[in-house]
């Protein structure tokens, strides 16, 4: 086996619009309670956020949130979560059976993302909701001051607005367990009366309409026509999300389900244009990838969970290498469209399918998939360079020439930097590697990371925190004529800077 890959300066698909590196935090498990926030946490600060796991989201220099849901979303009043604590209420919390005790609700998220550098993207609830909350929180959150909502706002002591840009209209509106899930024709019509409100209260805001909850739905992509039909006017963005799982043990098709993401978000990007050619609009609607990741491990440990519980251990996969080589190849689908695909979350970010995960009142750490997220926020953005491969290829049970070298090129042009991100998909086999660089001429190799493990299953717990974790002894090196070459160990995601 072996693989060539070509790139150009001068060939580029688009650039990296930096949110594509965004994360997601929902009321959900531990994601919030234990996870982001813990008041009796040794490392807690003055408001309960924990300061441990704040470091390593800091680390991964997260741009954007997305929050409160998800599911949660669509049965939950912001309301509950905003004012002085002692008077929250405490819920019964639908979509995932548990109690919601409303000691962290909008305005500290909104502490918290500065604290963490980033920049939130609120979900608003159209499943037992509608219009008129969507334009009571958005006055509360947007608007300076002088009228009811603001001056709620300013009266909780927040004087200045919060000012958030990015709003999403409801959440997986199509899914049958969603709490007021709808028709497309339903969903459409009510997104497109309450964006154009919402934009009434703040022109500038960005809306995200729903669209399908996974390729594999029914409605898909009906959905997205419908709707962007009905909401085009309002929406900027329409979303687009997808987990992908190893239940039947069978890596080699568990590896190629990028393959699958390439082609849902072709689709997507098709159906949007269809509609805008349909329109005769001059308007784009571009992506927001708002939901992404491995998802399995721990489904069935959560059908045993007793119900109304806080804060309970829900949705926490312990991931393996092999995710993390999954989560790789789903980066690199995800740049290889920069140009359209122009938001997208990490689906989530500590504790509930995570990258990052904590015990309570203990430490946190990073999971396997940490890294190639890592690698991708810190060295994935810039120019994304068309990319060229040749690979030797195999079947898997649900896909049929699936390249064995997974890959793509990201130009810094201040920096004068180009990094590879490649990813083997051989269980078995190194894979001899070249790439030509073409136009960029001869440079040196920065630096080769790499995560690998004999043991695709290995995993990452509080005991073993580092049992899967990148080196930088990769061998790639610049020949005479420009060309990186490398070896790319067997079943490995490969970080490639070369200046
Ligand atoms: O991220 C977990 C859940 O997955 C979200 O709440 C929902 O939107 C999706 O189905």
């Amino acid at each position: 086996q072996q693989a060539k890959m070509t790139v150009d300066k001068d060939f580029v698909v688009g650039d990296v619009d930096d949110r594509i590196y965004g994360s997601f935090i929902e009321h959900l498990g531990r994601a919030v309670y234990g996870g982001i926030y813990e008041a009796d946490h040794p490392t807690a600060d003055e408001q309960g956020f924990r300061q441990d796991v704040l470091k390593l989201v800091q680390e991964l220099q997260v741009p954007i949130v997305r929050y409160p849901g998800g599911n949660f979303v669509s049965g939950y009043n912001w309301e509950d979560g905003v004012g002085p604590v002692a008077d929250r209420p405490r819920r019964l919390e639908l979509a995932w059976r548990t109690i919601e005790p409303n000691w962290f609700g909008y305005n500290e998220f909104i502490d918290w993302c500065k604290k963490a550098g980033t920049a939130p993207m609120m979900a608003i609830n159209l499943g037992t909701r509608g219009i008129d909350d969507a334009r009571n929180l958005i006055e509360y959150s947007n608007h300076p001051s002088g009228s009811y909502w603001s001056d709620l706002r300013r009266s909780h002591g927040y004087e200045k607005p919060h000012d958030v840009k990015t709003w999403c209209l409801g959440n997986e509106m199509d899914g049958p367990w969603q709490i007021g899930s709808k028709t497309a024709v339903e969903y459409g019509r009510l997104a497109n009366e309450t964006g154009k409100v919402m934009k009434l209260v703040d022109p500038t805001i960005e809306l995200v309409a729903c669209g399908s909850s996974a390729k594999g739905m029914p409605t898909f992509p009906e959905w997205e026509s419908t709707v962007l039909d009905l909401a085009y006017d309002v929406a900027d963005y329409i979303s687009i999300h997808q987990y992908y799982g190893n239940p039947k043990k069978d890596t080699p098709n568990f590896l190629a389900q990028s393959v699958g993401m390439d082609q849902f978000i072709q689709t997507v990007i098709s159906t949007a244009d269809y509609v805008q050619a349909k329109k005769r609009s001059k308007k784009k609607i571009n992506l927001s990838f708002d939901e992404w990741n491995v998802w399995f491990h721990s489904n069935e440990q959560d059908r045993k969970l007793e119900p109304w519980t806080i804060a309970p251990p829900q949705l926490e996969d312990v991931y393996t290498h092999e995710d993390a080589l999954v989560v790789g190849c789903m980066l690199i689908s995800l740049l290889k469209r920069a140009d359209r695909v122009k938001m997208a979350c990490l689906a989530q970010l500590v504790n509930v399918i995570a990258p990052i995960m904590t015990r309570n009142g203990g430490p946190a750490w990073k999971q396997t998939i940490f890294y190639p997220f890592l690698h991708a926020s810190l060295f994935g953005r810039g120019k994304v360079l068309v990319p060229l491969v040749k690979s030797d290829k195999y079947d898997s049970s649900e896909y049929t020439d699936v390249p064995y070298l997974e890959a793509i090129a990201v130009y810094a042009e201040e920096k004068e930097e180009v990094t590879v991100f490649a990813v083997n998909r051989s269980l078995d086999e190194s894979l001899p590697l070249q790439v030509d660089l073409r136009s960029f001429g001869t440079g040196r190799v920065i630096e080769h990371i790499v995560l690998e493990h004999e043991d695709v299953k290995a995993v990452n717990t509080e005991e073993a925190p580092d049992r899967v974790k990148p080196h930088n002894g990769g061998n790639a090196s610049v020949t005479e004529n420009g060309r990186i070459e490398a070896v790319l160990a067997k079943a490995s995601w490969n970080v490639i800077r070369v200046k």
